[in-house]
């Protein structure tokens, strides 16, 4: 029997929970949640809520709680050194230390990490600790994308074309972030189409998760703000239907240079979740960021197909033995749709911005996975609580079929709610694919006429 520490306390975590406890070695979960998560509580033996960077608090609920391993599910407590506290109690953990994280916490660290490696997967960049240089710089590139150096809760990476648009712009937004950050990383920006890697890694063996397309814009066909992510989608070939073969075996390869790369710089094995964010371009693929956990929804699209045991799985990224172990998925596809408050990522201004913690009420959501994110579980019902509320996910042999399941169960959930019915469904994978085909296409007249 293990009693895992679980941190974290939305849905990504709602589903590694669901995930530890299908295990054979009888598991049992303590989460630490910054708010009470319905799903996971029902999950756990036992729960305590408290701030991320309450590192004592976290260590005696360890203690109290006879923890023989921890998974870290978000950010902030990695940011925080949460590993390396617990280490100081001999506690291992699925998550890379505080030094480690940088790997997601420090854009100019990753970038430099691949440019003084040698490793292919960088797009043009530079990175600034002041105003000197940026405006020459900026004339040597076509647009950019604009990225302040530390943790910004997803909403600090600012792209041309989207978030700003002249020169001006772009120098007065590395002006504010220098004032809060360090450095100022600018990155050329690039075309293409995203997917999500994420890779297992015990410091030494890298081993991929199938790959993942999010959607980050909070409206249909691509509009509106960034968000966390509204939803996502994988294929039942363990591909997706833009990508070439050697697509994600290129986003792999990188991610294990990395992974050797982070070693030999910091003498310490990373030991926990690699997710690259790459992106396809003409020129083959290239790394946007990496995250140092599971993606938040990509966790639903993964794990609920995973066939090896997780905490075998957890055991081996502890112990560095991942290479003995066969990861196997199943062979299906999935669809994940978030259903969030009418009134998530509008304008302060819009009528519908202040309905974010309005209460909802859950029907059957059939054979499709319900995972809870932000919601308050009171006496008088389940309310939201602002951001993302919850993850539905479908399963089936292929995308349309997941697709329908997902849509069936969002419908089961009434209330001031919204969601993106475009994911997952043919016409949108279709402009992905023709998206990815017009790339090429001009990529190879651009080549033939030289
Ligand atoms: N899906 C984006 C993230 O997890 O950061």
């Amino acid at each position: 029997m293990s009693n895992v520490l679980l941190i974290g306390n939305g849905a990504r975590e709602h589903v590694i929970a669901e995930t530890i406890l299908r295990s054979r070695h009888n598991p049992v979960i303590f989460s630490y949640m910054k708010s009470n998560n319905p799903g996971i509580a029902a999950l756990s033996e036992k729960i305590l809520i408290g701030d991320y960077n309450d590192l004592k608090g976290i260590k005696k609920f360890s203690r109290d709680c006879n923890i023989d391993f921890a998974v870290i599910g978000p950010e902030d407590p990695l940011n925080n050194g949460v590993v390396d506290s617990l280490r100081e109690m001999d506690i291992p953990c699925v998550g890379p230390t505080k030094s480690l994280s940088r790997l997601e916490t420090s854009k100019s660290f990753t970038r430099e990490l691949l440019q003084k490696y040698n490793i292919p997967g960088n797009p043009a960049f530079k990175i600034f600790s002041s105003m000197e240089g940026i405006d020459d710089f900026l004339g040597e590139l076509g647009e950019i994308v604009i990225k302040p150096d530390g943790l910004t809760g997803g909403k600090g990476v600012r792209v041309q074309g989207d978030h700003f648009h002249t020169k001006d712009e772009a120098l007065q937004y590395c002006r504010e972030i220098l004032e809060e950050h360090p450095y100022v990383v600018i990155d050329e920006k690039l075309e293409g189409e995203e997917f999500s890697l994420q890779c297992l890694c015990d410091g030494k063996t890298v081993i991929a998760t199938p790959p993942v397309q999010d959607h980050k814009r909070r409206f249909i066909d691509d509009k509106g703000p960034n968000t966390g992510g509204m939803g996502s989608y994988s294929c039942e070939d363990h591909s997706l239907p833009f990508m070439n073969l050697g697509d994600a075996a290129e986003g792999l390869k990188i991610t294990q240079k990395v992974a050797e790369a982070i070693h030999k710089e910091t003498g310490e094995y990373y030991r926990g979740v690699m997710y690259g964010g790459f992106i396809i371009t003409k020129d083959g693929v290239r790394l946007l960021e990496y995250n140092a956990r599971f993606g938040d929804p990509e966790a639903m699209n993964i794990l609920p197909l995973l066939k090896t045991d997780f905490i075998d799985i957890c055991n081996a990224i502890i112990e560095g033995t991942l290479d003995n172990l066969n990861i196997e998925f199943e062979k299906k596809a999935t669809v994940c749709k978030y259903v969030v408050p009418k009134g998530y990522g509008l304008p302060e201004d819009h009528p519908d911005a202040k309905s974010t913690s309005d209460k909802i009420e859950v029907d059957n959501v059939k054979d499709a996975k319900l995972y809870y994110s932000s919601v308050d579980n009171r006496e008088d019902g389940l309310y939201m609580t602002t951001s993302r509320a919850i993850g539905v996910v479908g399963i089936a042999g292929d995308v349309e079929k997941a697709e329908r399941m997902a849509e069936l169960a969002v419908s089961s959930i009434k209330g001031p709610v919204d969601h993106r019915p475009d994911i997952g469904t043919k016409p949108l994978i279709e402009k992905r694919i023709d998206h990815m085909k017009e790339i090429k296409e001009a990529e190879r007249v651009n080549k033939n006429a030289k």
